[in-house]
């Protein structure tokens, strides 16, 4: 018996992989992290699957369905939203499952960032003008930022940045930002990204925040950095006609 810890993507449910649906067709207890997780995805348990929703549960409660499961001898699909390695929890249920020796294993999913840079059609690192992505988020009730993670630090290194959890806080972030980024930065909101109702506001640091619209009060991504519509880049040296015929190993048998 195993809890299979699986991501379960960002929303449309034809971005699951084929190895979490078919741990979830092969799992008879499924439980899964409220609305976020699709009913689409839910469709794989096979049929009578035990099927819990772990929204309203405390983590006790969590451990104790799978220590139930354990004792009956049945696997566990454990459903999260987007990747499992980013804001999922998974770290304490892990703790707490290895603990009582209950086998676990983890299958990634498309995380939302990822998403959200598709729903644009850009890549987050371009060429001469950044080459890293920081995601984060902003402090929450629950969740104190340490110290050193706050915006104004990231922003220093120029790197794009994936902010979650973040959308009710917009005005402070880009109030944060505009010090090191400046007001022109290119800024996207990717609102349910891969959703049928999936929305997507594009603007800089210091018009985004008038362009936004009630219904996009949760589920958002609030990406910045220069990557995002800047054209102004150079080509990456790996398709370049040089670096083929001096580094491809076909090239350097041909050479030889
Ligand atoms: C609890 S975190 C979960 C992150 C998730 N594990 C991942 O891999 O993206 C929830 C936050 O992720 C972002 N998010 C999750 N799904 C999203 C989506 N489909 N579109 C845009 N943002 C999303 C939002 O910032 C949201 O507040």
């Amino acid at each position: 018996m195993t809890v299979h810890f699986i991501g379960a993507g960002p929303g449309a449910p034809d971005l699951l992989t084929l190895r979490g649906r078919d741990l979830i067709a092969a799992s008879p207890v499924c439980l899964y992290a409220g609305s976020l997780v699709p009913e689409e995805i839910l469709a794989h348990c096979p049929p009578g699957a035990k099927i819990v929703n772990t929204a309203p549960l405390d983590l006790d409660a969590i451990i104790a369905e799978c220590r139930a499961a354990h004792d009956a001898g049945q696997d566990v699909a454990r459903l999260h939203s987007g990747d499992l390695s980013v804001w999922s929890a998974m770290g304490e249920q892990i703790r707490r499952l290895r603990a009582e020796d209950i086998p676990v294993s983890v299958t990634p999913g498309v995380p939302s960032f990822a998403a959200a840079a598709a729903a644009l059609g850009a890549e987050l690192t371009l060429p001469g003008l950044v080459q890293s992505v920081v995601l984060t988020r902003t402090p929450g009730r629950a969740s104190p930022m340490p110290g050193s993670e706050s915006l104004a630090n990231f922003a220093a290194t120029g790197a794009t940045l994936a902010i979650h959890l973040s959308i009710h806080t917009l005005d402070s972030v880009t109030e944060a930002l505009i010090p090191a980024y400046g007001a022109s930065c290119p800024v996207a909101i990717v609102y349910r990204a891969t959703w049928p109702d999936q929305r997507i506001l594009r603007g800089t640091l210091s018009d985004i925040a008038a362009q936004m619209t009630p219904e996009i009060d949760r589920t958002a991504l609030i990406l910045v950095g220069r990557a995002l519509g800047n054209a102004d880049f150079g080509e990456s040296c790996l398709y370049s006609t040089d670096y083929d015929r001096r580094y491809r190993p076909q090239s350097a048998r041909g050479e030889a």
